[in-house]
Parts: C-alpha cells; structure tokens; sequence
C-alpha cells in the first residue's frame, strides 16, 4: 500500500474553540491509483489533501505514507518525504513570477541537490513533455492560464515523484485547457505516476478510476451516504442527491 490514512481526525483552533474538520478518515490509496476527491465547499478535502501531501499533521490517527510512518517525522524528514515523493499542482498555478517557466520547473532539483547544467537539462525536457519546449524563457505573465498550468505540473513532476496531489488543477481554466490538464494527467497515470486530484466537476472527476466524496468532514465512498434523518426532510429534498454546490 502506497499510502494508509487511519482514523484520521483533524481540529482546527479558532480561538478558544476547537472546529472538528476531518472526522475519522480512513483511506488506502495503491501505488499506481488515480483517486479524485470530491465533495462541497468548505468539506474538508484541501484539509485532507494538505494531510496526505505532509503540508499539515493530524490532529489525531496515524498516516503510512510508502512505509514511513508519518506522524511520528520531525518537520526536517517530513520536508524530504514530501521533497522525494510527492509533486503539488494547485488551481492557482503557484509559480514565482519573477523567474522563467525553465527556473520555476528546475527549482524542486535545487532541493535535490542537482547540478545547475543537469537541472536546466531536466527542466527543459519536463517543459517539453509538456508542449512548452517554445517557452523555456517565458516569465508566468506571459504565459496563459493552460499554459501556467502545464509549467506547474512540470515542476511537480521534475523530480520523479511517485504522488502528484492536484487541488482543483482546472478550477481557473476554460474547459479546453483544462482537458489538455487531464490529457497530461492520463499520460503520467499511464507511467505508474499515483494521482490524486480534488475537483468539483463531475466530467473532470470521470478521468479517475476512483471516486471519494467528502461530506462535512466525513469520506464516503462508492454507494455510501451520508446519514439523513429522514423524518426532519421536507418531501421536496431528495436524500443522498447531488452534493455540488
Ligand atoms: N487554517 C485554518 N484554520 C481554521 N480553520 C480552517 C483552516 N483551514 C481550513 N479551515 C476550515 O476547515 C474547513 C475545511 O476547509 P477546506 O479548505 O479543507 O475545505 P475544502 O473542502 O477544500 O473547500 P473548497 O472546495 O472551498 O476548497 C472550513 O470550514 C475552513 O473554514
Ligand atoms: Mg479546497
């Protein structure tokens, strides 16, 4: 199992009070998988993605990430777990304005110790993978959103990491950019790359093998529901309905 969250509890402090977010996650995901996550505003899934992606610990529950027992790292062995293993695409894009699509994707090799020529030799071919070979020395604001995007899955990849975390990576692009996202995304699923990806549409979500919903807090999966009292439902609502906002 690549990776085992158990019981996985997480409360927020929000002043003297303590927000339950994440209640009693359970979930396996093998090597090689693509999961989409999905669920309401406000759910928990970036809570849980930031978990998984060692960004954040729980609060409670223990977390297998390829054997390492996570909850048990200090922040110096979590940083190198998530430097080695894990890449992050987020719907924002996330680069450093100031530096070149080629600098932006060579900077996780910096972490890795890579020499400055093999760095620039890799990030230029993980541009190319990527439909960009012609933008090596394109700053972000010269780039579009599809294209910034592409730059950041580069990044995320460059240092061959077994996990890319995606959340909501064509939340802020027209649909045939984001396509092109997921067009990516089969080709790294098809080298063995384990994707995890949050999204709120559901054609976006169909790329995956596998679908977990989150609900307040709580993951369901396949035809489990959350439960509903019934009796307080007025006829109109249909119980275990669409969740989208
Ligand atoms: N740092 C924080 N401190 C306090 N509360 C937080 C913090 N981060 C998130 N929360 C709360 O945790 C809950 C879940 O937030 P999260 O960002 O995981 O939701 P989400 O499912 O990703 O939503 P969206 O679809 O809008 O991105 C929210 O109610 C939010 O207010
Ligand atoms: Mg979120």
């Amino acid at each position: 199992m690549l990776l085992e969250l158990k019981n996985i509890y997480k409360n927020y402090i929000q002043g003297t009070m303590e927000v339950p977010v994440l209640k009693d996650i359970n979930l396996c995901v093998e090597e090689g998988e693509y999961v989409a996550i999905m669920g309401p505003s406000g759910s928990g899934k970036s809570t849980l993605m930031n978990i998984i992606g060692c960004i954040d610990k729980p609060t409670s529950g223990t977390y297998l990430l390829d054997d390492v027992e996570i909850e048990k790292c200090k922040d110096k062995e979590l940083s190198e777990v998530r430097n080695q293993k894990i890449g992050f695409v987020f719907q924002n894009f996330n680069l450093l304005p100031r530096q070149s699509a080629l600098d932006n994707v060579a900077l996780p090799l910096q972490y890795a110790k890579v020499s400055v020529r093999k760095r620039k030799q890799k990030a230029k071919e993980m541009l190319e993978m990527v439909d960009l070979g012609d933008r090596l020395n394109f700053k972000p604001t010269q780039l579009s959103g599809g294209q910034k995007q592409r730059v950041a899955i580069a990044r995320a990849m460059v240092a061959d990491p077994k996990i890319l975390l995606a959340d909501e990576p064509t939340g802020a692009l027209d649909s045939k950019s984001g396509l092109q996202v997921m067009e990516l995304f089969d080709t790294l699923h098809k080298q063995g790359v384990t994707i995890i990806m949050i999204t709120h549409s559901d054609e976006i979500a169909s790329y995956a093998e596998r679908i977990v919903k989150i609900i307040d807090g709580e993951l369901y999966e396949g035809d489990a529901q959350p439960k509903t009292d019934e009796t307080d439902m007025p006829d109109s609502v249909t119980i275990g309905g669409d969740v989208h906002e």
